[in-house]
Order: structure tokens, then C-alpha cells, then sequence
């Protein structure tokens, strides 16, 4: 797994502390500078002062997959492989909700491991789950057109498309096989039963009625990345959850269907079963935007939705451990304008019985960041009765802070970001990296010194200190890591100065760190804002080669990559390829990917990247 399990102990070099103190001078004074004060010389050789010796790819937009020489890729798992026992075989003209709830859900993005057995590094066998975000339902039946012309029976195949997946995988040979029969394997889905807990379980605007009591919840939607935590469990977000849902909304708040952009619903099915229809299930719609705790360990367990981190549109969920234990968890609201939270447990985790760990999700702070002009980032508390959230502004407890999250933490005044997605901690120099994806609707008179662009295209990454290196601190400092876009084409881009016409990216989303505290970036939207493939892209982040961007892996026609994680030997990098073909029709895809047969619509896919000399990935 990427992150951390244990408090970072790798101290920085000299290099990399000049090279931080550099940046923070670029920061203040602006972009230029930070380039015209690069300690770095000319290139002398391909790779620079890269770590990464691969050569790069350049940049294309085509119907294949790419990576750089001397590595291969293999798909380990498709839209409708089995995943459980007895699961039909994959036959994409009859698609029926019963085989689709064994089979691999669809629009593949978070891809966790965990090491079996339980404890162990896992180095040849894991449990691979995988998120399933949403449904691209005119590449999955022929012939349909449109939402209107959706019936029952297909509406039922994209319920139970969506959700996750846990299976089992094993190396043999050095290719990497789903174990068919694994007791681990199973399918979660929006008809999944699943648990509510922490502040606002049972509250009155979880109530529904065929959930009286508002702690028992079907299913999850658009999950979309996730995290783990110390004791081994998954943690799927909960992202667009709106686009589900359909109908009158004149019963709800009229402040939450405008903040959490409900009332246009995407697939259609308010018109299939009650509970997506607001008109008819006001509260349904708040059951969505948790974060979700699933213990692949434990198949027979079920998922529990954990309030207190909140209800916003979560990308991703990733922890490091505070000096004293306790667990911080960071977590994106993935919109225009939204923010970035963490939350810390209020209770240290136990290592040594992991059972004592199971409801430590319940108890502690949420938190959402304000980064200011001089460099600071300071975590604002979300607590009922302390500053503004009170009954008197409408927040009667911490249960309706947490169903209104949105609405709370702007009273707050946090930092209105270009799309929070994933947040991540390096493992070897205990920084936060935060990805913004972009905001192309950010004025002129909007920006700030941590949202420096107008009409930010590209997006941008974020370093964050802790302070004393403390992930429990209220505080800490932050710098740009990068400004995506072609330098010398889009304004304000800014990577190390040597980074090639191959190696820049746009539109930044997952990331992880090998073991080497390397960055691996994968990119969602590229096509459209720079006319390249989405892919993946690697730089170191500490020393000469900070921020050198070099592009490693490109995705196939209309497809983001996602779920970026490598074995702990660093030797495999699973990556979560998501909608290839998208905007396209099952009866003319614009890619066939990844089995390129006639007849056969594009199928999001996990692949495996190893290197054909069996080294580490990168070097
Ligand atoms: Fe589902 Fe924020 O990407
Ligand atoms: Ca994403
Ligand atoms: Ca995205």
C-alpha cells in the first residue's frame, strides 16, 4: 500500500530543504521568479535530474494503451469478469442485473490492496478492491439513445454495476491472476445493505420509509477514490451522489439542493424505483455523500457509512498518523469552489488489537482548511456551539453540521479551491500533496495565492508541512508543487525547468508515492483541456529532480486513469482505467479497448504494470 503505517521518519536532504525554502520565495513573490531561481543547470541527459530512467512516451490520443519501453501491462480484471463463484460469463447482448451483481462492476476508480494474510506485506497474494463509480449506459445496452428510452431491466443492470469489488489476487510466474473461488471475492452495489453510524445516525433527515429508524441504508453511490486505514480496512467515497437522484425537491432544503446541485438527475431511475425520486423520498438523497467503511477481511460484515467525516461530494479518503496516534483522515469535496477537510480521530488507533479499532471512525474533529496569502494553512474545527455553528444560524447539532457539511464550513470562511480531489501523504517526507483538477469558472477577482489562476484550465497540485511535522497540528505551511498545462502555451505553468514537451500534464486527480517518495500523477480531462491522452506521470519530489513530470503511461481514447497504487516492492502499478470510449455508442465506440473484438463494447479495466527486467517500477 502507499500510504504511510507509520509516522514518517525520512528526514529530508539539504537540497530538498533549500529546493522547499526556494519554492515558498517563488511563492511569494510569483511564478516567475520561482523559474528565474532554479538552482537547476542544463539537461545532460534524457532523463535529466530525474530519478526516473524510463524513457518517455510522448503524447498522443489514440484508441491503445501506452507505456514506456521495457514495461508491460496486463489487464488483471474487466467490466463483467467473475468475481464471484458462481458468476456467468461476460455477454455483453444479454446484460441482466443478476450476473451483473457477480460480475466486475463498471467505470473502475479507487484501487486498494491488502496484504493477505492479514499483517503480512503481501508479497505475491492481496485483496484488490476496487471502486465502481458510475455507469456509461449507451456503451453498455445497443441501441439506446437516450435516458428516456431506458427500461426496468436496464435500469437494474446499472444498479447493480455501481459500488465496488473485492477480489482476491495472487503473482504466479509474475502474472497477476484473480483467484476464482476466493472466500474474500464479493460485489457491493447500490442494493447493498449497509449500516449508518457516528453523530448522525438516526437523525430525522435520514428517515425513510422503508428506514423508519435512519441506520440502515441501500447501497452506495459514485464511489469514487477512496483510502485505507491503519487497521486494514476500505474507505470508498461517496462523490456526485446527486446525478442519482431525480424528481420534485420541494421538500428539502432548498439551501442543500442548490449547494449539493440535486434536482438534475443523470441515469433516470427516480422513474424505475421510489427511493431515487426526491418527490417521493425526500431524505433518500442524504443517505449519499459518506464515507464508507468496508472490512474486505471480512466479507460477511456490513459496510458502515461514518457521519462524522462528513457530507460533502467525497473524492477520496487517505490517512497519516498524528505524533500521538490518533488518525488523520484528509478528504477533497471535488466542485468548483469547495474545500478540503481532514478529519482526526479523537482517539489513538490500537495497533495491537484490531478489533478496538472498529468504531474509532464515530469519535473526532472534522476540520476544513483555510490556506492563507503568507504561506499558512490552518484547520478550521466543524464542532456544534463553537463560533458561528449554532442553532441561531441553523445548525441545531453536530448531526446537522454533518448532514449540511457544505453549508457549515462556509460559515467558517475556508479556502474555496479549483476542485479538490485527491489528498495524499508522501510517505517519505510526511508532506500532504493536494490535487486541484481544475475550475475553468474561477474569476479574475477570485484568485488567490493557493488558487493563483484564472480560469484555471490545467489544475495545480499543493505541498503541505505540518507543522513539526505533526499531522495532528491545527496548522502548517503549504507551496505549490506544480501548475499543470504547456509551458509557454498556458498561462502560469510551472514545473522544474527541465521537464520536456512529453513530460507536462493537465488536469491532475490521483496520485500515490512508490516507496522511493516518488509522485505518480494520473490525469482526468486531458483530452479536452490540452488535446492529449489522460495518463500517468511520474516526478520525484524531493531534491534536483523536484517536480520533473515525465509521462509514462497513457490512457485509451476518452478514458481517465485512476487508482494509482503499487505493490510494497514497488515492482507492480495497478492503475483503474475508467470510461474508454466515452461519449461514444455501444454500436460505434470509439475504442474497443481493451479486447479489441468485433462485437465487443470497451471495457473499463485494472492493469498491472510491471517491468519486463522484473525491477522496480521507474528505475
Ligand atoms: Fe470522480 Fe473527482 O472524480
Ligand atoms: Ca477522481
Ligand atoms: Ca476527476
Amino acid at each position: 500500500m502507499t500510504q504511510p503505517t507509520r509516522p514518517p521518519t525520512a528526514q529530508p536532504t539539504l537540497a530538498d530543504l533549500i529546493d522547499f525554502r526556494l519554492n515558498r520565495r517563488g511563492l511569494i513573490k510569483g511564478a516567475a521568479a520561482a523559474v528565474t531561481i532554479s538552482p537547476f543547470s542544463a539537461v545532460a541527459q534524457e532523463n535529466g535530474p530525474s530519478s526516473l530512467t524510463f524513457r518517455e512516451l510522448a503524447h498522443t490520443l489514440d484508441e491503445r494503451q501506452h507505456v514506456a519501453e521495457g514495461y508491460d501491462m496486463q489487464v488483471v480484471i474487466r467490466w463483467g469478469d467473475p468475481v464471484l463463484a458462481d458468476a456467468p460469463a461476460f455477454d455483453p447482448d444479454n446484460l441482466t442485473a443478476a450476473a451483473q451483481e457477480k460480475q466486475f462492476g463498471y467505470n473502475n476508480d479507487y484501487l486498494g490492496l491488502y496484504p493477505l494474510p492479514y499483517g503480512g506485506r503481501g508479497g505475491d497474494r492481496f485483496l484488490l478492491v476496487a471502486n465502481h463509480e458510475y455507469v456509461n449506459p449507451q456503451l453498455m445496452f445497443a441501441g439506446l439513445k437516450s435516458e428516456h428510452e431506458k427500461i426496468r431491466a436496464q435500469a437494474d443492470v446499472e444498479m447493480a454495476a455501481v459500488g465496488g469489488s473485492v477480489v482476491e489476487i495472487v503473482r504466479e510466474g509474475g502474472t497477476w491472476k484473480v483467484v476464482p473461488d476466493s472466500k474474500f471475492n464479493r460485489r457491493l452495489s447500490v442494493n447493498t445493505p449497509m449500516e449508518v453510524s457516528g453523530p448522525a445516525a438516526g437523525h430525522d433527515l435520514l428517515k425513510t420509509s422503508a428506514d423508519p429508524d435512519g441506520r440502515k441504508v441501500l447501497g452506495t453511490l459514485n464511489n469514487c477514490a477512496g483510502g485505507s486505514t491503519p487497521w486494514g480496512t476500505w474507505l470508498t467515497c461517496e462523490e456526485n451522489f446527486n446525478a442519482f437522484f431525480g424528481g420534485d425537491t420541494a421538500k428539502l432544503d432548498p439551501k442543500v439542493v442548490k449547494r449539493y446541485g440535486l434536482g438534475h438527475s443523470a441515469y433516470g431511475w427516480e422513474r424505475h424505483a421510489e427511493r431515487f425520486d426526491m418527490g417521493k423520498e425526500p431524505n433518500e438523497s442524504n443517505r449519499f455523500g459518506w464515507v464508507v467503511e468496508i472490512d474486505p477481511y471480512e466479507p460477511g460484515t456490513p459496510p458502515v457509512k461514518r457521519t462524522a467525516l462528513g457530507r460533502v461530494k467525497h473524492e477520496g479518503c487517505t490517512y497519516a498518523l498524528a505524533k500521538d496516534g490518533r488518525v488523520v483522515l484528509y478528504t477533497g469535496d471535488d466542485e468548483r469552489f469547495e474545500y478540503v477537510y481532514r478529519f482526526v480521530t479523537a482517539r489513538p488507533w490500537n495497533p495491537t488489537d484490531r478489533a478496538a479499532n472498529r468504531n474509532l471512525l464515530d469519535e473526532g474533529t472534522l476540520s476544513v482548511a483555510r490556506f492563507d496569502a503568507d504561506g499558512k494553512v490552518e484547520w478550521l474545527p466543524l464542532v456544534h456551539g463553537q463560533g458561528p455553528l449554532t442553532a441561531e444560524n441553523g445548525f441545531a447539532s453536530q448531526a446537522d453540521i454533518l448532514i449540511k457539511t457544505r453549508l457549515a464550513a462556509s460559515l467558517l470562511k475556508p479556502t474555496p479551491m479549483d476542485r479538490p480531489e485527491d489528498i495524499e501523504t508522501n510517505p517519505v517526507n510526511g508532506r500532504v500533496y493536494v490535487v486541484l483538477t481544475n475550475n475553468s469558472r474561477r474569476k479574475p477577482d477570485e484568485v488567490d495565492k493557493a488558487n493563483p489562476r484564472a480560469r484555471n484550465e490545467h489544475g495545480h497540485i499543493l505541498e503541505i508541512a505540518p507543522k513539526d511535522g505533526d499531522h495532528g497540528s491545527s496548522e502548517g505551511t503549504w507551496s505549490i508543487f506544480l501548475l499543470a498545462g504547456r509551458p509557454g502555451h498556458d498561462a502560469g505553468a510551472r514545473y522544474h525547468r527541465a521537464t520536456s514537451e512529453q513530460g507536462w500534464l493537465s488536469c491532475p486527480d490521483n496520485i500515490a508515492f512508490d516507496s522511493k517518495g516518488r509522485i505518480w500523477i494520473v490525469t482526468d480531462g486531458a483530452p479536452e483541456a490540452a488535446g492529449v491522452a489522460d495518463g500517468v506521470y511520474g516526478a520525484d519530489t524531493m531534491g534536483h529532480g523536484r517536480a520533473l513530470t515525465r509521462c509514462f503511461y497513457q490512457a485509451p481514447t476518452a478514458a481517465e486513469v485512476c487508482g494509482p497504487i503499487f505493490t510494497p516492492d514497488d515492482r507492480t502499478f495497478f492503475l483503474a482505467v475508467q470510461h474508454p470510449g466515452e461519449g461514444s455508442t455501444f454500436d460505434k465506440p470509439s475504442t474497443r479497448w481493451p479486447d479489441f473484438k468485433d462485437g465487443m463494447p470497451p471495457r473499463p479495466a485494472v492493469v498491472a504494470i510491471t517491468k519486463k527486467s522484473g525491477g522496480t517500477i521507474g528505475s
